[in-house]
């Protein structure tokens, strides 16, 4: 796995940047992409854990799986979902989005909320995502959208520091890769989904992608 040291070493700073309202009220966006009455979440990537909070404070009858491969990550991770309200429907999971440890069928909805971008074998990490769900599930992914863009001024009015992340969203992901509608529709589809959609967020700066398993 490429860059997982850059986790590590840029875990409080990120950490920073995302603890706010701005970046909770994005995340809660996706929510309404899960199948009606999900339970079972599972969050690939889940950094920091502030999109597994969101996700289990918003479905109160949810249980939350949040799975990155950074150390550096889940000591920011562990104290933030000890303070939640949602403590008790939330587990933190160490382990590489190429091999989940879950059985297939185990969740309702996998989400990755600025994740599958980092993925060095993107069509493994879908397969995986694919086999863990059950068979009408939910694929849901905000990914970076190709192109030259800069956040617009209306983001870094909303928040500085919301400003500062998707400028730093932009540096990160012009190395690792960014998709077209077009190229993350067909890598979903390729993985076995069906239903895929996917439509331009965050005034296009991002891609907010749905599937059904
Ligand atoms: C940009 S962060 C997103 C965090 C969180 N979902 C959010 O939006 O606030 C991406 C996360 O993916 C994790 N990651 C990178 N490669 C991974 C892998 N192969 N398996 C699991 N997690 C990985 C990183 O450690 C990092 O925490």
């Amino acid at each position: 796995v490429r860059h997982i040291w850059l986790a590590d070493f840029g875990s409080p700073l990120y950490d920073w940047i995302t603890a706010q309202e701005v970046w909770r009220s994005h995340i809660r966006s996706l929510i309404s992409r899960f199948p009606p009455g999900a339970r079972r979440i599972l969050d690939l990537g889940t950094g920091p854990a502030v999109s597994a909070i969101v996700f289990a404070e918003s479905l109160p009858d949810s249980v939350v799986t949040g799975l990155d491969l950074s150390e550096g990550m889940l000591n920011r991770a562990r104290p933030r979902v000890a303070a939640s309200g949602a403590r008790d429907r939330i587990q933190l999971v160490r382990g590489d989005a190429h091999q989940l440890p879950f059985p297939d069928g185990f969740a309702d909805a996998v989400a990755g909320h600025s994740f599958l971008y980092l993925m060095p074998d993107r069509a493994r990490a879908l397969s995986e995502a694919k086999r863990v769900l059950r068979a009408g599930g939910q694929l849901v992914l905000l990914e970076p959208q190709q192109g030259f863009r800069f956040p617009r001024w209306a983001l870094w009015r909303k928040s500085l520091r919301f400003g500062i992340s998707m400028f730093l969203w932009r540096i990160v992901s012009q190395v690792e890769g960014r998709f077209s509608t077009t190229s993350l529709g067909d890598l979903i589809s390729a993985a076995g989904f069906v239903d895929v959609h996917v439509e331009p967020t965050l005034g296009g700066l991002g891609l907010i992608a749905s599937a059904r398993a």
